[in-house]
């Protein structure tokens, strides 16, 4: 079967996280993506928190999947001749350097432009325009710049980042879409055109709630669903809101029966209305359903505290998958909250391929996280990261070179 991107070519100067995240999606969907790494160093990743001496790290093979390498002296005049044969070969540039790199390095969008007219240059910065602009970003600098950290933790806490790499990963996602879009019109317009996806941006873009909010806030000064209601004071800001759903129907984490020893044993709790009574009937508290304290969702809010409390009460006797079974069985919507050892274990979630088992020449099989989005007519086969350099000779021989000039640009130790 075809793949959606069959005959799209992506030059893929990125490294570390969020762009790599980005190239190995459009590989996912059948591009075929040519790393460009530096020559005799590569992605920093690739040693970074090694767990097997010498061994590509776990962080680089499980966000470089489906990708060729290339090693290549971007900064010596006859690696430069290679990139810019690649340019006039590929669709598209992703690149994720720090601001003005690549221009220092002599590809200014003018210069791309003249090599290649209908090349899409996409690249993650860590902010857009403005007095930020020429900052490096790493993950959790965009969740503290994009509004994450303000309104991620309990009132009485400090900021937190979040386990999800909604900066690097998030951005890289965001990337790949603007990157699909620009290919798309390129169809019409016949040109390419520049991508950027700021890391700020994308993180705001995934704490729109909370830009929501803060509107709320300013004109009402308070919101009944946050669990500051009715005990605390508002300030000016959206303060930080613990487990509280962020959504309509309120929510939050329980514990469930073994949470004294288990960290993970917890569950997430929806008191959605349509299934109020239900709720009321699965804990015992059938009075509920018609007392005027809590017979509306409205009439609750003051008192989700409490509700939850006694709700705990229930959860507690039993474990969060016996919890889940029962409660499912309502549909009153509920989360087990599960350790990545038991996502590493789940067989339905390897069923689907979205975590895959890898062989890998030198680190042999581990685990990685396959593609989440799936296209019928598309499907993913997840496949190794290349070594460092692995396919230098292999491409260089596509795009033209004789096995002298390759033999000459070794020697050099251009390549
Ligand atoms: C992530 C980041 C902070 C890392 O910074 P860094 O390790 O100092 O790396 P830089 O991006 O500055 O690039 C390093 C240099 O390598 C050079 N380089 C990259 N590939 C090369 C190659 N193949 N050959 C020769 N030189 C190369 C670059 O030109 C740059 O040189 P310069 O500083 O002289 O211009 C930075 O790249 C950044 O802010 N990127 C944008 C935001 C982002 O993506 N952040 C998230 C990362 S997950």
């Amino acid at each position: 079967m075809g793949k959606a991107l069959d005959g799209v070519k992506i030059l893929d100067f990125t490294h570390v996280q969020s762009g790599p995240t980005c190239t190995q999606l459009l590989a996912w969907f059948g591009a075929d993506v040519i790393k460009v790494e530096k020559a005799g160093e590569g992605d920093a990743t690739r040693g970074q928190l090694r767990d097997i001496d010498g061994v590509d790290s776990l962080y680089f093979t499980m966000l470089n999947h489906n990708k060729r390498s290339i090693t290549v002296n971007t900064k010596d005049p006859r690696g430069k001749e290679v990139l810019e044969t690649l340019i006039r070969k590929c669709d598209v540039l992703v690149e994720n350097f720090a601001p003005g790199a690549l221009d220092r390095m002599g590809f200014t969008w003018e210069r791309i432009q003249e090599l290649n007219p209908r090349m899409i240059v996409a690249s993650v910065k860590g902010f857009g325009p403005g007095p930020y602009e020429d900052c490096k970003v790493y993950e959790n600098v965009a969740q503290c710049a994009g509004g994450s950290a303000s309104t991620t933790g309990f009132d009485d806490g400090p900021p937190l980042v979040t386990g999800a790499q909604i900066g690097d990963s998030g951005t890289g996602v965001h990337l790949a879409l603007g990157i699909l879009a620009a290919l798309y019109q390129r169809n019409t317009s016949g040109r390419g055109q520049k991508v950027l996806a700021a890391m700020q941006d994308a993180v705001l873009n995934l704490c729109r709630v909370k830009l929501r909010d803060q509107q709320r806030l300013d004109r009402r000064h308070v919101m009944e669903e946050y669990p500051q209601y009715p005990d605390r004071e508002f300030g000016e800001a959206v303060p930080r809101a613990g487990n509280a759903s962020g959504g309509g129907q309120p929510g939050w984490i329980l514990k469930c029966k073994g949470w004294q020893t288990d960290p993970n044993a917890y569950i997430y709790f929806i008191t959605q209305a349509p299934v109020w009574d239900k709720i009321c009937q699965v804990i015992g508290e059938e009075h509920w359903i018609t007392d005027p304290n809590y017979a509306t969702p409205k009439a609750r809010l003051p008192h989700l505290k409490s509700i939850f409390a006694r709700i705990e009460e229930w959860t507690k006797t039993k474990t969060k998958f016996e919890a889940m079974d029962i409660l499912n069985k309502y549909d009153i919507p509920c989360g087990p909250i599960l350790s990545m050892k038991e996502i590493a274990e789940d067989q339905s979630l390897r069923a689907t391929g979205t975590i895959v088992e890898v062989d890998h020449p030198t680190r042999g099989k581990h685990l990685s996280v396959g593609n989440p989005i799936k296209l019928s007519d598309s499907p993913t086969e997840v496949t190794r990261s290349p070594l460092l350099g692995e396919h230098t000779v292999e491409v260089l021989e596509q795009l033209g070179y004789s096995e002298a000039q390759i033999a000459e640009l070794k020697q050099a130790k251009v390549i």
